[in-house]
């Protein structure tokens, strides 16, 4: 094989390469994809790891999609989702936060007042054509 033809097939296999790889892989130009839109109900939560490892769950609603990291503003514990009260619940020092008023504070930890610690922090989530993605 002289040297071009090699060279020419490098590239239609680099070229191949690439094809086959861009569409298997998580990231898009549009963000990080979490999970295909059709997996999550309107009214429903799903639970994710950012890029970073920390926890976080979104929640799709009527009107769109929205996440906050869950990892408590207090001490670190993981919060939970508790559909009957809509609240994002601490189970270490029962802290909650209400997820449909971005995250902010409901209650404080035990023995000490909402103000004393911060929201949830949000992470910016966004529907993009069949996919729920970070961005
Ligand atoms: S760690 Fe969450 S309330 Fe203390």
């Amino acid at each position: 094989m002289s040297f071009s033809r090699r060279s020419a097939l490098r590239l239609t296999l680099a070229s191949l390469s690439a094809a086959v790889l861009g569409s298997n892989t998580a990231a898009s130009a549009s963000g990080t994809r979490i999970i295909r839109l059709s997996k999550v109900k309107v009214g429903g939560s799903h639970a994710f790891t950012l890029a970073n490892g920390r926890p976080a769950l979104l929640f799709r609603t009527k009107t769109g999609v929205f996440a906050y990291q869950t990892e408590c503003t207090h001490n670190g514990g993981l919060v939970e989702y508790l559909a009957a009260g809509k609240l994002m619940v601490c189970p270490v020092h029962n802290a909650s936060f209400d997820p449909f008023a971005s995250g902010k504070v409901v209650k404080g930890p035990d023995g000490f007042a909402a103000s004393t610690i911060r929201s949830l922090p949000s992470i910016k989530v966004k529907i993009a054509g069949a996919w729920i993605v970070t961005g």
